[in-house]
Parts: structure tokens; C-alpha cells; sequence
């Protein structure tokens, strides 16, 4: 991978800075976008030596072996009403792409895991910036497991992991793939606050009807069944007292009771 064969391979894209190794390619994205970059300006990585993940998280992205990018996003004021739709726009185009190019079933563990199996192959971070009350940019960072060499040992991940070529069984052509979910995020843009997106967003819900933890940010712990999403996006859940709380995407933590093995 490098900036000529990825300008080559991503013509839709206005502008893109390529990187053999770099921090955060958040970072380098939200100083982009201050300095002016177009909407869908692309930053990309071989190697983030300070990748971050929510919740001020690690992201490892080891050399060679998976996909590590951020895209400039200038939201339009639709948008701008909710951000939160934005991590569901790279979760499902993701999805969609690993269905339709590599026949792989995934699930979004809400609001901004892929699973494959089971096991993160992906996150999505989110960022924006603001001036005042107006979003000036929206930072859309994505980061794959391709290679069995980007999965992180167990010990060092909250979740258990995987890559898309541990699903797969065969080698994927990193370059090819992130072309494919560029196009898909492009084409899912413009149907971002539709019913039929929020159907797919449902359909790829992991652990719909069943019991999960949700720890919020004060260390409050809820149980309950996880029964779907409501129109602005938050998650539903249900507590055995029948009590519907609806989680803003926030600061907060999603575990099945149940591990699936
Ligand atoms: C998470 O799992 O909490 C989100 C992980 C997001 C990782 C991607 S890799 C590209 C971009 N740059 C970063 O520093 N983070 C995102």
C-alpha cells in the first residue's frame, strides 16, 4: 500500500494522505479538516503507533495486516442532528461490504463493534468538531483486522478478537477491500436517516432478545433484554421489572450476560 496505487484505486476520493506509519490517523484527520480539508478526504496508515479506540482506549494496528483510516466528513445540517448515525454508517457499510464481497454474516455490537463469529474484527471512533454550537467536521475513523497478524493477544483486549481472513479462510487484498467500503460508505451517505437504514442498522444488532450488561459512564450497571433500537438510534433495553430504558450512545460499556463460545 502506498499514496500512488491508493490514488489509483480510489478516484472518488478528493483528497488523501497516506501514511507508512503515524500516530492516530483520527488525529491527523481532525487537524486536516481545521485547516480546511474537503468533505471525504482520506487519511490512511500501514502502521498507528497511538491508536485510539473509545472510551480513550488503545487500537493496535500492526504493520501490513489491517486497515487503518479516517475520513473527513463536513455534515450537512440533517446530519448534524445526529451524529450518533454516522458510527452506524461505517458499522453497516462495513457489514455490507463483508456480505456482499467476501459472503461473511456480521453483527454490529451497538454502537460501534463488527463482529465476526462473535469476535471484534473492527471499530469504529467518531469524532467531531465543533464551532460553538455548529459541527464543523464529523471524523469517521475506522480501523479492520485483516491479517491474523493484526488481532491482538487475548490478554491485551477487553473482547475477544478476529480478523476478516480468520473468517474467511483465504488472504484478502486490503487495498481492494477498503475501495469497496469506501464506496459503500458513499453510496449509504444519503440514506443515513431513512427508515431502511435503521432496518438494516436492526437487523445487523448483535444480541437482540438477549441478556446484556450495559455500564454507563457513572459505573452504573443495567441488566436487561436488549430489544432493538428506536428511530434516533439509542438502544433499547428492557429490565426484568419491565422498566424500557433507551442508552444514548455515551460513555458506555456492552456485555452479553451469556459469552457465546
Ligand atoms: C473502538 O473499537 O473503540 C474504535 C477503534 C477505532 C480505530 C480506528 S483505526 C483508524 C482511526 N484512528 C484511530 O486512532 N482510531 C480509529
Amino acid at each position: 500500500m502506498d499514496e500512488q496505487s491508493l490514488k489509483a484505486a480510489l478516484p472518488f476520493v478528493p483528497a488523501l494522505q497516506f501514511f507508512e506509519s503515524t500516530g492516530s490517523t483520527n488525529d491527523i484527520a481532525m487537524s486536516w479538516a481545521a485547516q480546511g480539508a474537503h468533505d471525504f478526504s482520506l487519511v490512511v496508515a500501514n502502521h498507528q503507533s497511538a491508536g485510539r479506540g473509545r472510551l480513550q482506549r488503545r487500537w493496535i494496528t500492526t504493520a501490513g495486516s489491517a486497515l487503518a483510516f479516517s475520513l473527513v466528513l463536513r455534515p450537512t445540517s440533517i446530519e448534524a442532528e445526529h451524529l450518533s448515525f454516522f458510527t452506524a454508517l461505517g458499522a453497516l457499510a462495513l457489514s455490507d461490504v463483508l456480505k456482499e464481497q467476501y459472503g461473511l454474516v456480521s453483527m454490529i455490537k451497538w454502537p460501534n463493534d463488527v463482529l465476526l463469529n462473535h469476535r471484534k474484527t473492527a471499530g469504529i471512533l467518531v469524532e467531531a468538531a465543533w464551532q460553538g454550537d455548529v459541527v464543523q467536521s464529523v471524523i469517521l475513523g475506522i480501523g479492520v483486522n485483516v491479517a491474523l497478524e493484526s488481532v491482538p493477544p487475548e490478554e491485551e483486549v477487553l473482547y475477544p478478537a478476529t480478523c476478516v481472513e480468520s473468517a474467511l479462510g483465504k488472504e484478502v487484498n486490503r487495498m481492494e477491500f477498503l475501495a469497496a467500503l469506501l464506496e459503500r460508505i458513499k453510496f449509504l451517505r444519503p440514506e443515513m436517516r431513512s427508515p431502511r437504514f435503521l432496518e438494516a442498522w436492526q437487523r445487523h444488532l448483535a444480541f437482540q432478545g438477549e441478556a446484556v450488561q450495559v455500564t454507563e459512564s457513572d459505573a452504573t450497571i443495567l441488566t436487561g433484554i436488549l430489544s432493538g433500537l428506536n428511530e434516533d438510534g439509542s438502544l433499547r433495553l428492557q429490565t426484568e421489572a419491565g422498566t424500557i430504558y433507551s442508552i444514548q450512545v455515551g460513555d458506555i460499556r456492552l456485555r452479553p450476560v451469556k459469552t457465546h463460545s
